[in-house]
């Protein structure tokens, strides 16, 4: 189905691990938050990346647009390679940036609170020299605050005056600022009031139609983005296990990860709810610091055999655009 679509971005064998430790009476470790993660993202797509709290969202987003330099693996924006370990490639970010922008969780403390709204949506303006004549500067300010809902006056007040809902506005036109191309959308309303959320997601829906954004959606909660994403990946412990058009993925998950997460999701029908098993995981999820050998999912895996726990399965195609790592998968 995606045969004939554009890539905007791939990524392969993506790694990022942070160093922790290494004081005076610690030794160094390393947290092994992103492990090997390959994907592509397509054109005008919104790919939904779901998982638990803690298991490399966040950091494969920005790893992905280098607001984290990855430890390793290649990065491909629209053709060009912008980041490769192995052929030590590291372009200049700074004309990326335009094109590739971030949407914070937390509005509150992504958010200067010294700056005024004004000052912080021109900031990017000014790191790129767009609009540099004061009259067109304050008009584009304008338009954009327009464009997510806010009225010119809000430009003058300061971020703690608004609300968490009018906060994340503010964010996403900063985003926007700059005319980017892809945008990576961090669990932008896990921290907003249930009752603004779909306000939120709305809008956010808008502008990719009339600007032709791209969106990485990121979500620990797959009933967030099932319904707008085209796409979505499920990510344990910092790897990725599997991805698919989303429709087949929420209704024909084939990784047992995926399975247990669906599992826990509310169904419209309360009989049929109520009916269904929940797949419940034993035991906690461990430590990034010291993963389990082989399938990082081993240690909770109802199916788990001895093959998963001595290598860690790639991530294949089971059916045309559905992918899964999983080896229980290749032994039927
Ligand atoms: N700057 C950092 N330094 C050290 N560890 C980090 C850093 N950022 C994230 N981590 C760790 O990396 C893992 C993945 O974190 P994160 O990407 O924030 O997960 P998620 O967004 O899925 O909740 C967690 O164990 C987290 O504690
Ligand atoms: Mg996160």
């Amino acid at each position: 189905m995606n045969g004939n679509r554009q890539k905007l971005i791939e990524i392969a064998n993506l790694r990022k691990y942070f160093a922790v430790g290494g004081g005076i009476f610690s030794k160094k470790q390393y947290v092994q938050a992103v492990e090997s993660v390959t994907f592509d993202i397509y054109k005008g797509e919104t790919l939904g990346l779901v998982g638990e709290s803690g298991c490399g969202k966040s950091t494969l987003g920005r790893a992905i647009i280098r607001l984290h330099e990855p430890t390793s693996g290649k990065i491909v924006y629209d053709g060009t390679t912008i980041y490769d370990s192995e052929a030590g490639t590291a372009v200049p970010m700074l004309p990326y940036r335009r094109k590739m922008q971030i949407i914070f969780q937390d509005p509150s403390a992504s958010l200067d609170p010294r700056m005024t709204v004004g000052e912080i949506v021109g900031e990017a303006l000014d790191i790129h020299k767009l609009y540099p004549g004061r009259v067109e500067r304050r008009e584009r300010i304008n338009q954009l605050l327009d464009e997510v809902g806010l009225n010119t006056e809000h430009a003058n007040r300061f971020p703690h005056e608004f609300s968490g809902g009018q906060q994340q506005r503010v964010g996403i036109a900063r985003a926007l600022a700059v005319n980017p191309e892809f945008i990576v959308c961090d669990e932008p309303i896990s921290a907003l009031d249930v009752s603004i959320q779909s306000q939120v997601v709305n809008m956010l829906e808008d502008l990719q139609q009339e600007m032709g954004l791209t969106y990485l959606f990121i979500a620990h909660d797959i009933s967030v983005v099932r319904h707008i994403s085209s796409r979505i990946g499920v990510m344990y412990l910092g790897s990725l296990v599997e991805l698919s058009e989303s429709y087949e993925l929420c209704n024909h998950p084939i990784h047992p990860y995926t399975q247990t997460l669906l599992s826990a999701v509310p169904l419209p029908d309360p009989v049929k709810s109520r009916a269904r098993q929940r797949i419940l995981l034993e035991g906690d999820i461990p430590s990034p610091i010291n993963p389990p050998p082989g399938c990082r999912f081993h240690t909770r895996c109802p199916y788990a055999t001895d093959a998963c726990t001595q290598s860690m399965p790639a991530l294949k195609e089971y059916a045309p655009g559905h992918y899964a790592a999983c080896h229980k998968l290749d032994g039927q």
